[in-house]
């Protein structure tokens, strides 16, 4: 069975990007995938700084998300964009992540998500997203999935339009074959 971590760069209480993450989750959990869907607000960590790490050492929470992120196939992230980059909670994480192990991302297949209330979705934040993950030498899924106007797509129901609701579950599904795929192609011989 597929494995897949999943987490959002946002721990605003009504995110959107956290929202659209939970649609997404839906829809690959209904699809056969085991989902470990972490919330960062449970996962506090200093920004990284080296001092801290001499004298504290990792901090646990980096070490339990390296964990499950290590036990998973995938990596689904729903990144939102600020200043046409990504959140620095979503950096701070990923930072604190590689001082456990610095390839833990290495082996999977990521996915982005994003959503935010303007035109674009999120769309720069999330090519950055990748180009960061690039540099890592991590795999990254095409297409992204941007949910622009989120104020309007999304309500407390979920996507407010069926041709959105049939483009996550779509986008899902192809998501979820091609970490298959690329589980087998990464594993050890
Ligand atoms: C510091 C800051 C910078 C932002 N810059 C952008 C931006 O470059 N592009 C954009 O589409 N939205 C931008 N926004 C608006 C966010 O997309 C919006 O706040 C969104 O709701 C954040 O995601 P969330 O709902 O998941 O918390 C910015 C918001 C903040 C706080």
């Amino acid at each position: 069975m597929t494995t897949v971590f999943a987490m959002s760069g946002s721990i605003r209480r009504a995110s959107f990007n956290t929202r659209l993450l939970r649609l997404a989750v839906d829809e690959l959990r209904s699809a056969g995938a085991t989902v470990d869907l972490a919330d960062l607000a449970g996962f506090e960590l200093p920004i990284y700084n080296g001092d801290f790490q001499e004298h504290h050492g990792v901090p646990d929470p980096a070490v339990v998300l390296q964990a499950r992120i290590a036990a998973a196939d995938g990596l689904l992230i729903a990144s939102p964009e600020y200043n046409g980059a990504f959140t620095p909670l979503l950096k701070n994480t990923i930072d604190w992540v590689t001082r456990v192990d610095m390839f833990s991302f290495q082996p999977k297949l990521i996915g982005l998500l994003g959503a935010s209330p303007g035109r674009r979705g999120a769309q720069h934040g999330m090519a950055m997203v990748e180009e960061m993950f690039s540099y890592m030498r991590c795999t990254t899924f095409r297409p992204h999935f941007s949910l622009p106007k989120a104020g309007e797509a999304l309500d407390d129901d979920g996507l407010t339009d069926r041709a959105e609701v049939d483009r996550l579950a779509g986008w899902a599904a192809a998501y979820l074959a091609a970490t298959a795929e690329h589980a087998v192609a990464a594993a050890p011989t």
